[in-house]
């Protein structure tokens, strides 16, 4: 929710910082705002709306001579998305300009702390008392900006990540952040800050997480930091190695088609030296260190939120089916508060895409607070929950830029395949077994190639459907998770409403809901509750509803029942969602794309969610 970025260098400075925020557009982008310092001055442009609206109004400043400037594309969360409320902010000297990630919860006391002194406030946000105290603490007798930097970051209190100019120290940023990310890249003469790494590919050779409660003094000469009692610190630079054609959109319309696309390769690339067909076994480092942990454990418990927390699901049906073990899935807003029992005999795995949802890097906290063996299976490398957890598996899905998940979950799946396989194996799994589930897991990469193949029928289907208000999505087993998945993906970036349902609970309940304008998504896959769930498609057709299938290739009786088929290759029922979810992933594509939305940045949506 919102990035930054600062720049300072002999580049040009406000394209360097508007391409930036473009690379940083999926974390927020109600709107976007600029502050550099040229001659002298601190020249501030904001714009409500994309970071576009940003890049026409700045135009004129394309040759502005400046080395250093900060900014910012704003998620909404304390006044309205609109010019005044844009970041950067200023103090009322408009000497100091501003911008920050996160939440400052105490800034109610802090505003009136400082009106009382005499300040003036312009915008709604809490965001603005960060400025103003800064000017304030400047007051001080013999304070540089340093300092008062400093104090400001021990008196707010939520979750930051900030970056700070000023006149009275025009060639440098100061950054510092808590609970919300920031790193820093060093290049050739010029160095970044920013909420991920994205504004500084191709540009940056190092990179530095700051650790948290450090504050960072950047220049375009070099790079410093320090601790909040002003002690100079070594930071740790790390080799940088990302590519550009990672964070672009190649001949794809929009990042989410390119993202489905590529999901095959992903999911071979989360195999990659990790899965054994010879020995019929996975190996994963990340877990060597707690492997005995996590065979004694006598229950895992997954936490994730979103898209996530339905891998998390999927992982409890492989878990429990394959591994034998009791599994528990919890969404991390609810797990954190709700004194939740944990100790030394329990796994929890987090998943996480960005490595940063506030909710889930709580949970992670929690669970290690109670003497739990924690996991993070992350895409986002270097990322809080990553490096928080210690132990875990990354699972090699490289930037996700459209704002709704895709090629993460099925990697995030591939590697919960993997791990299912490996505890199994360790739990006395024979031999003949791991490599008959080995060999299928291999062939899921081929499968999901084979899964794209359906687009020209879904587009097809998306034409039949679009004006249809509601959608229900039904599945079972590991493909109730599908589902699930299936309906968000069509609420996020379609705005229908849609839910989903374990089959059988149709009649529970949402059937009242079935008529002849109501579209049911079916995932039917040849399993072992096959028939079950016929027998449910009878009772949606009995009642007039419009009957969607995903089945199998070798399916023949499906047809008598559904008004459309999307048949996918069969594999065993709990791998069955990474290659189902792919034509749901296309049909909410489609069905987008024909009402046409902004399907990469859906609307009221940030990916990476740092706030609670
Ligand atoms: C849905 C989506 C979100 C995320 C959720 C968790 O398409 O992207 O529901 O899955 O915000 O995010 P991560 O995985 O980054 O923790």
């Amino acid at each position: 929710m919102c990035g930054i970025v600062g720049y300072a260098g002999k580049e040009k400075t406000v394209p360097t910082l508007i391409d930036g925020l473009k690379r940083l557009e999926y974390r927020g982008y109600d709107s976007a705002g600029i502050a550099v310092i040229s001659e002298n001055n601190l020249v501030v442009k904001k714009a409500a709306g994309k970071v576009s609206d940003l890049e026409a109004m700045t135009r004129n400043l394309t040759g502005i001579k400046s080395a250093v400037g900060i900014a910012h594309t704003r998620w909404a969360t304390h006044g309205e998305p609109n010019e005044v409320n844009a970041h950067p902010h200023v103090d009322c000297t408009g000497r100091i300009g501003i911008v920050h990630n996160g939440i400052i919860e105490n800034y109610k006391a802090l505003k009136t702390y400082l009106e009382d002194r005499g300040h003036r406030f312009v915008s709604k946000t809490d965001t603005e008392v960060i400025a103003h105290l800064i000017e304030e603490f400047m007051k001080k007798e013999g304070a540089t900006f340093m300092d008062a930097f400093i104090e400001t970051a021990q008196a707010i209190k939520g979750s930051y990540a900030i970056a700070a100019v000023s006149l009275s120290d025009p060639g440098t940023i100061y950054a510092t952040h808590l609970s919300s990310p920031l790193v820093i890249g060093q290049g050739n003469g010029e160095n970044f800050i920013a909420s991920d790494a994205s504004p500084f590919l191709g540009r940056a050779s190092k990179i530095i997480y700051l650790p948290e409660n450090e504050i960072a003094v950047v220049a375009a000469a070099g790079i410093k930091t320090f601790d909040l009692d002003k002690r100079k610190k070594d930071p740790v630079f790390e080799k940088f190695e990302g590519t550009l054609e990672s964070i672009q959109k190649g001949n794809f319309p929009h990042f989410m088609l390119k993202e489905i696309y590529e999901q095959p390769e992903r999911i071979e690339d989360a195999f990659r030296g990790r899965l054994l067909l010879q020995e019929g076994n996975a190996f994963l480092g990340g877990l060597s260190p707690v492997w005995d942990k996590l065979l004694k454990a006598k229950r895992f418990v997954i936490s994730a939120c979103g898209t996530s927390w339905h891998a998390a699901l999927v992982g409890k049906y492989m878990f429990e089916e394959i591994a034998r073990v009791p599994t528990e899935v919890d969404y991390a807003s609810e797990l954190r508060y709700r004194n939740p029992i944990l100790g030394p005999d329990d796994v929890v795995f987090v998943i996480s895409q960005s490595g940063e949802t506030a909710d889930t890097l709580a949970t992670l906290r929690e669970a290690k607070k109670r003497g739990a063996t924690v996991l993070g299976i992350v895409n986002v490398v270097g990322s809080t929950i990553a490096r928080e957890a210690g132990v875990g598996v990354y699972i090699h899905a490289g930037p996700e830029i459209g704002v709704a998940s895709t090629k993460t979950f099925t990697s995030q799946l591939a590697v919960l395949t993997l791990i299912t396989l490996a505890i199994g194996r360790g739990k006395g799994m024979s031999k003949e077994k791991g490599k008959f589930i080995a060999s299928e897991i291999n062939s899921l990469p081929e499968k999901a190639r084979r899964a794209l193949g359906t687009e020209n029928l879904v587009r097809e289907i998306a034409r039949t459907f679009k004006d249809s208000r509601n959608f229900l999505y039904l599945g079972r087993g590991a493909n109730f998770p599908t589902a699930l998945e299936g309906a968000l993906k069509l609420k996020e970036i379609s705005y229908i409403h849609a839910e989903g349902y374990p089959v059988a609970e149709m009649k529970h309940g949402p059937i009242a809901l079935i008529d002849e304008n109501m579209p049911v998504v079916f995932v039917v896959p040849k399993d072992g509750i096959y028939e079950k769930v016929l027998s449910n498609m009878e009772e949606v057709k009995a009642r007039k509803g419009r009957i969607i299938a995903i089945a199998n290739e070798d399916d023949e009786y499906i047809d008598s029942l559904a008004d459309f088929v999307i048949r996918v290759p069969r594999t065993l029922g709990w791998l069955g969602p990474i290659v189902n979810v792919i034509p749901l992933q296309l049909l909410a594509y489609h069905i987008a794309l024909e009402l046409g939305r902004l399907i990469d940045q859906p609307r009221n949506l940030a990916k990476s969610v740092t706030v609670e």
